[in-house]
């Protein structure tokens, strides 16, 4: 089969990405808004950009009427381009993959996920979002950008570039040497339509030629 974007509807395209970028890592972010409120949700658009700054991306698509997610409003609540918006992106272990799945429940704005999920808001360090108790790695964050590709139309894309300003990780997921011991994280991925994996199953390869 050979596909034009440009001829599929928006929601063909949608499944085409997600089930074609697959497996896709889960940034499950928290924000505040300017009354306090807590959010927290998950995105999977979500990758690691560079270690020089330490910096992430997630991409909160706008809602069916062309607003924004109440993630990306908390970002440019902080500022009208969103820089400097604090924010923490929460890995998801297995143990918490259903609660995680709960909070893309489109509650009112300023009602929060962490009540709905029951998971438990904890301090960060560096910025004044709760991180989840819950997750054993978290990586506080401010907005460095954010790139608004349609704004005002439905499902626009948008990109949060974000600088990690402080990490948190539990000492059972990380020796002294700062590596990060995958069974400890016990992350999950999603896959297609309301798929997830694992990280269960791994295998090695040497770099290049080795
Ligand atoms: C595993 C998972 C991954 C998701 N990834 C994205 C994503 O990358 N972008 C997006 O806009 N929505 C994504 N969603 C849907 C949002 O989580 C959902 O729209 C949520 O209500 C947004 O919350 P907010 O309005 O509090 O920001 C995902 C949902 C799940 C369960």
């Amino acid at each position: 089969m050979e596909l034009d974007p440009t001829s599929l509807s928006q929601r063909d395209r949608y499944k085409l990405l997600i089930g074609g970028i697959v497996p896709r890592p889960i940034a499950f972010v928290s924000t505040v808004s300017p009354n306090g409120a807590v959010n927290l949700a998950p995105f999977s658009f979500f990758a690691g950009v560079s270690s020089e700054p330490m910096s992430l991306l997630f991409c909160p698509a706008n809602k069916a009427d062309g607003a924004e997610k109440d993630t990306l409003r908390n970002i440019l609540a902080h500022h009208p381009d969103g820089v400097g918006a604090p924010l923490v992106v929460n890995t998801v272990p297995h143990a918490i993959a259903a609660q995680m799945a709960l909070c893309a429940e489109e509650l009112p704005y300023g009602e929060s996920e962490f009540d709905l999920s029951r998971l438990t808001p904890t301090p960060s360090t560096r910025v004044p979002v709760p991180r989840v108790k819950e997750s054993p790695l978290a990586y506080e964050c401010e907005v460095m950008r954010v790139i608004r590709l349609a704004p005002g139309v439905a499902s626009g894309g948008n990109v949060v570039l974000a600088r990690v300003v402080w990490v948190h990780a539990e000492d059972r997921v990380i020796d002294a040497g700062l590596r990060l011991n995958p069974d400890g994280l016990d992350s999950v991925g999603r896959m297609g339509g309301l798929g997830y994996c694992t990280t269960r199953e791994r295998f090695e390869l040497p770099m290049g030629r080795g």
